[in-house]
C-alpha cells in the first residue's frame, strides 16, 4: 500500500488539466449493457473505480478494449461490447468494493429480464440504502426479491413497461438506474423529482446517442419513450467538476493561481460562488477557469444539497480551505449522515472544528502543522492533501487507495504546479 508525503507551504501556480468525471464514467460504463453493439467512451479517467467497473462488466460477459497512451492528458478510450451476456449477477466482492456496482441493476433487468446484485450494505459515509433504486424498477413492472444478501429483480414476461416514478428524495444513483432501465422499457416513463446533477445529463446525452428518446434533460422531470433496442455510440465523458473544485481549493489554500483546463463553469456554479464568497478570484476563460487567491480567505456559510446547490462531494475540501479563513465558517451536511470523518484528522493538524449533528463550525487558525493522517473516504482524503499543501512541515497521508479511486495522477498534477509531493510505499 502507498502513502503520500507532502512538504507544505509552496504557493501553487500553473495549469491543471481536468480529467473525465469519475461519477459520469461510472454511469456511462453500464450503458454498454443496454445494447449488443459497441459503445466507445472517450476521456475516461484512469482510476481504480473505472478499472473495477470494467472488471465487473467483464464478469457479466462484456468485452472491453482500451486504447490511449499512458500519460496522455486526453484520458482513456474504452470500447465495450455486450454482444451476449454471460451472467446477470453482480457478486458481493465487487459491490462491496464499489457501491456504484448497483448501476448494473437497471440495465441488466431491462436487457435480460433479470438481475441479481449483492446488497451494498453499510458504507463509510453513512448507511446508503438502495430502496429508491428498487422502487423505480418496481414502477416499471419489475418484481423484487431478497435472499442471502442479494437483491433479485425480475421483469414481467414481455420485459419492463414504462411507468411513473416519483422520487421522494433526490437520488443520483436511483435516477441513473431508472433512466437506463426506462430507455429499454415498453412505452413512456415519467421520472419526477429526478436528480439534476450534470453527470445525469451526461448519461442522458449518451443514451440519446444510443437511440434513446429523452425529454427534460437537466430538469427534475425526465420523460422517456422506451425503445425496443438501443445501438452503439461514441461518447466523450464530461470534465470532472469535483476534481476541478478540489484543485480550485488547492489554489485557494496556498494563495496560488491555477488554471483548471477543460473545467466547465456551468457545472460548478455553487462551487465557484463559494470560492468568490471566500475572497478568491474566479475568471472563466476559453480553456477553463482561472482561480487566483490573494489576501486572506474569508469565512463562509455553506450547506450541501442536490445540484444545483453546493455538492456534498466538495464539503471536505471546502472545510480544509476554511480552516485557514478569517472568522468562523458554518458547514451543514444534508446528504450523508456520517461525512465528517476528516474532522478529527484536520484537528490533529491544528484546525479548530466543532461538529454538532450535521453542522460543523470551523474557526480559522493562523496556520496548520504537518502530521501523519488518514481518512476513510475519497473526498475526506483529498481534504487532508489540501491541508498538507498549506501546512508547515511534512504531512503523510495514509490509505492512498481512496485517492486512487477518484483523482487521476494526483501527485503528477500537483507537482506540475509546484507542490512538494511524492508517493512512497508504506513498507
Ligand atoms: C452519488 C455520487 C456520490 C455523491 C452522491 C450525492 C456516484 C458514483 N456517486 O452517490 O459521489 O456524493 O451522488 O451527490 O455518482 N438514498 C436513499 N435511498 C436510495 C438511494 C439514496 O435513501 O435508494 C439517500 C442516500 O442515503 C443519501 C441521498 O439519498 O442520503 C442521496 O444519495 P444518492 O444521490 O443516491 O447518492 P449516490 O448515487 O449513492
Amino acid at each position: 500500500m502507498d502513502k503520500i508525503i507532502i512538504r507544505g507551504g509552496n504557493r501553487l501556480v500553473g495549469r491543471v488539466p481536468i480529467s473525465g468525471a469519475k461519477n459520469a464514467a461510472l454511469t456511462l460504463l453500464p450503458c454498454a449493457l443496454l445494447t449488443d453493439e459497441a459503445l466507445t467512451l472517450r476521456n475516461l479517467p484512469r482510476l481504480a473505480d473505472v478499472d473495477g467497473f470494467g472488471h465487473l462488466l467483464n464478469g457479466l460477459g462484456v468485452s472491453t478494449t482500451v486504447e490511449g497512451a499512458r500519460g496522455s492528458d486526453f484520458g482513456r478510450v474504452m470500447t465495450l461490447r455486450a454482444e451476449r451476456l454471460a451472467s446477470t449477477v453482480a457478486p458481493y466482492d465487487m459491490v462491496r468494493k464499489m457501491r456504484a456496482s448497483i448501476l448494473v441493476l437497471g440495465p441488466l433487468v431491462a436487457r435480460e429480464g433479470q438481475a441479481t446484485v449483492s446488497l451494498p450494505g453499510g458504507c463509510a459515509i453513512g448507511n446508503r440504502p438502495i430502496d429508491l433504486h428498487l422502487k423505480a424498477l418496481e414502477a416499471l413492472g419489475a418484481e423484487i426479491e431478497f435472499a442471502a444478501g442479494y437483491v433479485k429483480a425480475t421483469a414481467p414476461a414481455g420485459g419492463l413497461v414504462g411507468g411513473r416514478i416519483v422520487f421522494p428524495v433526490v437520488s443520483v444513483g436511483a435516477t441513473e438506474n431508472a433512466l437506463m432501465a426506462a430507455s429499454l422499457a415498453k412505452g413512456e416513463t415519467v421520472i419526477d423529482n429526478a436528480a439534476r446533477e450534470p453527470e445525469i445529463a451526461d448519461l442522458a446525452r449518451c443514451l440519446v446517442a444510443m437511440g434513446a428518446e429523452i425529454d427534460g434533460i437537466g430538469t427534475e422531470r425526465l420523460v422517456i419513450q422506451g425503445k425496443p433496442r438501443l445501438h452503439g455510440a461514441d461518447y466523450q465523458v464530461m470534465a470532472d467538476r469535483i476534481e476541478a473544485g478540489s484543485y480550485a481549493c488547492a489554489a485557494a489554500i496556498t494563495g496560488g493561481e491555477i488554471d483548471l483546463i477543460g473545467a466547465r463553469p456551468d457545472d460548478m456554479t455553487a462551487i465557484l460562488a463559494g470560492l468568490r464568497d471566500a475572497g478568491v478570484t474566479v475568471d472563466v476563460h476559453d480553456h477553463g477557469i482561472r482561480i487566483a487567491a490573494e489576501g486572506p480567505l474569508q469565512a463562509l456559510t455553506v450547506s450541501t444539497a442536490p445540484f444545483p446547490a453546493f455538492p456534498t462531494d466538495m464539503q471536505a475540501q471546502f472545510m480544509a480551505m476554511l480552516t485557514l479563513a478569517q472568522g468562523a465558517s458554518v458547514l451543514t451536511e444534508t446528504i450523508f449522515e456520517n461525512r465528517y470523518m476528516h474532522v478529527p484528522e484536520l484537528g490533529r493538524m491544528g484546525a479548530d472544528i466543532q461538529v454538532r449533528g450535521r453542522t460543523a463550525v470551523v474557526r480559522g487558525v493562523d496556520g496548520l502543522i504537518g502530521a501523519e493522517v488518514m481518512a476513510t473516504d475519497l473526498r475526506a482524503s483529498m481534504s487532508l492533501v489540501l491541508a498538507g499543501l498549506a501546512a508547515k512541515g511534512e504531512t503523510v497521508v495514509h490509505r492512498v487507495y481512496h485517492l486512487d479511486r477518484g483523482y487521476e495522477r494526483l501527485e503528477e498534477k500537483l507537482s506540475a504546479v509546484g507542490a512538494d509531493i511524492e508517493r512512497a510505499s508504506e513498507g
